[in-house]
């Protein structure tokens, strides 16, 4: 067993850090708050643990298939840190591996007695090879935000869109202990200040975690009490069609990698809506069986956690476009992602297999040729920003391939055909290649759902 010497104890201050091992392995260090029990009470303390933290190091790959687990999230259980896979939730004890589902992760002992230097200890899977640390890597949970969202720093202008929208100048507004995910999922909505939509969201996905699993979760609520705009407001931006968005250009110059991120920033506060939307329209929906279930409170878990990460995404982008001499609302910009919310607003499995399905899906394929221009160009910080987005969005897949397979497990219907009749339906014209298979299989959609697939040509049939 190696001992892999890691940083001092005082500069670890993040929640969780990538490990990038020599001999190629990567780990994924956790710092949780010690968890007091009468179990540990009068226990000597343990050597992962350390002025109120204990430390944990697992494989980074999830081992049922791959799943980063760098994004798993925490819950305790029995007085014990469980971590879930983003993929398909299989759950690991953090410091024994051990999953309910039978599978086991390597975990690894971490010892922190000494504030010099935290240390791992390790048994590499090449024999007799000598293991250091390559790369420290925290990883980003943070939104960029402004440093006050109260008007200041909003945007400068409006565009009137949909009703009940906030002005740039209006103070940001919390609702009340008592709001529901649904009052809150409207509110976020009818927001049309995007520093304050975000900050919102984030909000709403601390106060729903927070409060699950306590005698005060919070109550998901009913859509009939709340008003829904037919087209969520934008302040600070110029609503055209996609025609008359700037092309993006090729990436050779920083014009054309500002109206790359501006597009894609526009795209991120769009799933915002998206995602806090599936909430509260569809808070009430049964399963076409004869249990007729409704939707378990993870389905509402899964997609304030999708929302929290459009987000954290948009704040990156903003941010990175303000670093490069621009900013958020600079171009024109097109709603084309709302009108395909607005086509399957009446049913859950249209929305999930047209917009996390389809549109974040075609996001998987592209993603990775946009960061080879930015990668190319040099622009090292912008590729930073968009590996975070495109590791986040494998996992946004998952979920809608998750809660469609959920969903049609209970009506004993084939995902599949219910994915391609919904293309068929409700989307434009054929699914292009080239598809990004490894990245659509980590997300479990393999080619049976998307090859050789074409939706409805011309006006969309009635
Ligand atoms: S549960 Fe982790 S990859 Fe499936």
């Amino acid at each position: 067993m190696a001992r892999v010497r890691l940083a001092p104890l005082t500069s670890l201050t993040q929640t969780r850090y990538v490990l990038h091992l020599s001999d190629g392995k990567r780990l994924v260090l956790f710092r949780l708050p010690t968890i007091e029990s009468p179990k540990t009470k009068d226990k000597p303390r343990a050597r992962n643990d350390a002025n109120g933290w204990s430390y944990y190091a697992m494989e980074a790959e999830c081992p049922h298939a791959g799943g980063p687990m760098k994004d798993s999230s925490i819950d305790i259980e029995d007085s014990a840190y469980i971590v879930s896979c983003p993929w398909h939730a299989y759950d690991f004890n953090v410091e024994t591996g051990e999953s309910s589902v039978g599978i086991k992760a390597c975990t690894f002992p971490v010892d922190v007695r000494d504030e010099e230097m935290v240390v791992v200890e390790y048994t590499s899977e090449k024999l007799g090879e000598k293991v250091e640390l390559v790369k420290l890597e925290a990883v980003s949970e943070q939104m960029k935000l402004k440093k006050s969202v109260n008007g200041a720093n909003g945007a400068t202008a409006t565009n009137g869109a949909g009703a009940g929208g906030e002005t740039d100048t209006a103070p940001i507004r919390y609702l009340d202990d008592n709001a529901t995910v649904c009052e809150w999922c409207a509110h976020i909505l009818n927001t049309s200040n995007p520093e304050h939509k975000i900050e919102l969201t984030a909000h709403l996905f601390k106060l729903f975690t927070e409060r699950e699993g306590t005698d005060k979760p919070m109550v998901i609520g009913d859509r009939s009490n709340v008003d829904l705009p037919d087209l969520p407001p934008r302040d600070g931006v110029k609503d055209v069609n996609r025609q008359a968005v700037p092309k993006p250009g090729r990436g050779g110059t920083q014009k054309s990698r500002i109206n790359m991120l501006h597009a894609l920033a526009n795209i991120e506060q769009w799933a915002i809506d998206l995602a806090v939307d599936i909430c509260v329209r569809f808070a009430k929906f049964q399963t076409n069986s004869a249990d007729a279930l409704g939707l378990p409170r993870a389905f509402f878990h899964d997609w304030l956690k999708v929302a929290n990460d459009e987000a954290k995404h948009f704040s990156l982008l903003r941010t990175r476009l303000e670093e490069l001499g621009s900013y958020f609302g600079a171009l024109p910009v097109h709603h084309g992602l709302w009108d395909s919310a607005s086509v399957t607003a009446h049913d859950l499995r249209a929305r999930i297999s047209i917009i996390a399905l389809v549109h974040e899906a075609r996001g998987l394929d592209v993603n990775p040729v946009t960061i080879d221009k930015f990668r190319k160009a040099g622009d090292g910080d912008s590729v930073d920003t968009l590996e975070i987005i495109h590791n986040d969005e494998i996992t946004h897949v998952t979920t809608g391939h998750r809660w469609l397979t959920w969903i049609c497990a209970q009506e004993e219907t084939d995902p599949v055909q219910v994915f391609r009749g919904n293309v068929q339906k409700y989307f434009r014209g054929p699914l292009r290649e080239p598809f990004n298979a490894e990245a659509r299989l980590q997300a479990g959609l393999d080619r049976r759902y998307y090859e050789n697939l074409s939706g409805y040509e011309g006006v969309q049939p009635a």
